[in-house]
């Protein structure tokens, strides 16, 4: 879904009048009866869906308590699913772990002066301090495998070590590094570079609604969670896990980007849609969960 097939649908769907749909959604006379025409089935389906997720959320805390006597499909003897995924493109070698030059700054000064950050200085961050930034919060410092287990284990906890993340990375202002769509390969520490195509920052930004942090960071973290990892050990419950999980890769990326004179901005406002088509994940069995965008603090 694109971003004015997104405007249309929200203000249709909030009965807004065609004029107004048109103003707001900044759309054609001619896009609007498009979509009036060729959108009807979606409304529908929207409005179908309103009312059985009427109390989606108090169901899901309710119906994903914990239940003593579900056999988990780990518990069963299904086959684990695999820790990290693959994908493939030119490998960009990233700066070793540790390769910063680490400054002073105390964990009390980097927690009580976090602040979320939305504008950024104009320069590059160096490829040393992506590799710190990663490090934070998706590098997986040790890989177990075997045939009923694997699992990796990074500086953020997760439940039962299950690491449900895939990290991305839109990169536009790190040097050394060309502008461009990654995957971050947690254990080998390097990016895949998935697009290059300079279209995929502006559907990015669409899919961030446009939000001023996306629009400038040198670069934006934005991850998937692959639920099953999780939900194979957790069954349903799983998935309060994920949403706990990540929590702790954005506070982690938000410290280790004050310690170099950063800052960053969770993103939780995003199209899923879009920022999953853009990705080439399904939506369900991966899906986009959380987004960062990150830079320097400008100066004063
Ligand atoms: C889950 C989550 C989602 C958020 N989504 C957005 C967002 O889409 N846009 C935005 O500008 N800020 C977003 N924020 C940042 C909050 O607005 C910010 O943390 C809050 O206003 C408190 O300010 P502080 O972080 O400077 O203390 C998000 C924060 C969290 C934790």
């Amino acid at each position: 879904m694109d971003a004015k097939t997104f405007g249309y649908l929200y203000y249709k769907t909030r009965d807004y009048l065609r004029a107004d749909i048109i103003r707001e959604a900044r759309l054609t006379e001619e896009e609007y009866d498009f979509y009036e025409e060729n959108l009807k089935l979606v409304l529908e389906e929207i409005y179908r869906d309103r009312v059985i997720s009427e109390n989606i959320g108090g169901d899901f805390v309710r119906l994903t308590r914990y239940i003593y006597d579900r056999i988990s499909d780990q518990e069963s003897g299904k086959t684990r699913p695999d820790a990290i995924k693959t994908r493939s493109g030119e490998i960009v070698s990233l700066p070793a772990v540790g390769a910063i030059e680490h400054s002073s700054m105390s964990l009390s000064q980097a927690i009580s002066q976090r602040r979320s950050l939305r504008k950024y200085a104009p320069g590059e961050l160096s490829a040393e301090e992506l590799s710190w930034l990663l490090w934070s919060c998706s590098w997986a410092r040790d890989f177990r495998s075997n045939e009923r287990m694997e699992i990796t284990l990074r500086n953020v906890p997760s439940a039962g070590a299950r690491h449900p993340f895939e990290c991305y990375l839109m990169v536009r202002k790190v040097k050394g590094i060309k502008p461009g769509l990654y995957y971050y390969h947690p254990v080998k520490h390097c990016l895949v570079l998935i697009n290059e195509n300079s279209e995929v920052f502006a559907k990015i930004e669409d899919g961030c609604f446009n939000q001023e942090m996306v629009t400038n960071a040198p670069v934006t973290f934005i991850w998937t969670a692959v639920p099953y990892r999780t939900a194979w050990r957790y069954g349903q419950r799983g998935y309060r896990y994920l949403y706990l999980d990540a929590g702790h890769v954005g506070q982690n990326l938000h410290l280790a980007a004050e310690a170099i004179e950063g800052g960053a901005c969770m993103i939780g406002a995003y199209l899923d849609e879009l920022m999953n088509e853009i990705l080439e994940v399904d939506g369900v069995n991966e899906f986009v969960i959380y987004i960062a965008a990150v830079g320097k603090k400008q100066e004063k």
